[in-house]
């Protein structure tokens, strides 16, 4: 009966929450793309990213916004569904996006959506302390969370920009403290976006789930990158920790694989994406 969860027919198995954590325990870096269509996904998924999320930087990357804040439940459920189509190995995560679970009943309702519609196996939801009661009521009804913590992009306009978080001791120790509580309610997975390395190595450090970083330094269990980023594709002024991966590779497929390797080889982040 659980077959087709457990095998669909491959070589090797589905990637899971216990991969995951398997991953962390035996030291194996968590190779980590976004995707937002299906024939991304499928190439990703050969290249043998772990983790494919469909992160609500599609509003920047596929709609054309500034900013995440207009993304909608249903355009993540959109995209999670077509993206579905074209994973076999990888974990699939979707994004919750900005005001998309404000009250627990909210956050459920639009959880089980994203699981449901989408065939998501676990969300993302950009939170510190004021969600951890949140995501304890999403644990509690047995729905897989991963907790974004660092630089939060859907707050971007009550933070003045997207800037490094947590150089100063008291927001890293606040920061240290909320990856412990959200691992405590129930969080499977910490996310930390563009931190100097020491906190992301703090993070780690202080949970036991897998930690996987954006722009936080090399000392963490995975990495994830937007896969425009690493294509080469988005253009204009970009952030410290992106490394375009076309230069020098043969296609899209060899750029993803060149990443994944980079991640597995502890080759990427090298120092200079890295924030200190
Ligand atoms: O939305 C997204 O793609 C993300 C990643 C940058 C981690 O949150």
């Amino acid at each position: 009966m659980y077959k087709q969860l457990q095998q669909r027919g491959m070589a090797e198995p589905p990637v899971n929450v216990s991969t995951l954590a398997r991953m962390k325990a035996a030291g194996e870096p968590i190779a980590c793309l976004t995707a937002y269509d299906a024939s991304f996904a499928q190439l990703v998924d050969l290249a043998g990213a772990d983790f494919v999320l469909v992160g609500d930087s599609l509003g920047m990357v596929i709609q054309g916004y500034d900013t995440t804040v207009p993304v909608t439940v249903d355009d993540v459920i959109y995209h999670t569904r077509v993206v579905a189509r074209g994973l076999r190995r990888a974990f699939l995560v979707a994004d919750m996006p900005f005001m998309s679970y404000s009250s627990e009943g909210q956050a459920l309702d639009n959880a089980v959506r994203m699981m449901q519609e989408g065939g998501a196996m676990m969300v993302k939801l950009e939170g510190g302390a004021g969600q951890v009661g949140i995501v304890e009521h999403l644990a509690r009804h047995d729905i897989p969370v991963c907790a974004h913590i660092g630089l939060k992009p859907q707050s971007v306009h009550k933070i003045g920009g997207f800037k490094v978080q947590g150089r100063d001791a008291k927001k890293a120790r606040q920061m240290v403290d909320d990856a412990v509580a959200l691992e405590e309610v129930g969080a499977d997975i910490i996310l930390l976006e563009c931190v100097p390395n020491e906190l992301g190595a703090a993070v780690r450090e202080a949970v036991g789930v897998p930690v996987i970083g954006i722009g936080a330094g090399p000392d963490v269990d995975g990495q994830i990158l937007v896969l425009y980023d690493v294509l080469g594709i988005t253009q204009g002024r970009l952030p410290r920790f992106v490394k375009n991966y076309m230069e020098g590779a043969e296609s899209a497929l060899d750029a993803c694989q060149r990443y994944v390797e980079a991640v597995k080889n502890r080759e990427y982040p090298a120092p200079e994406h890295c924030f200190s």
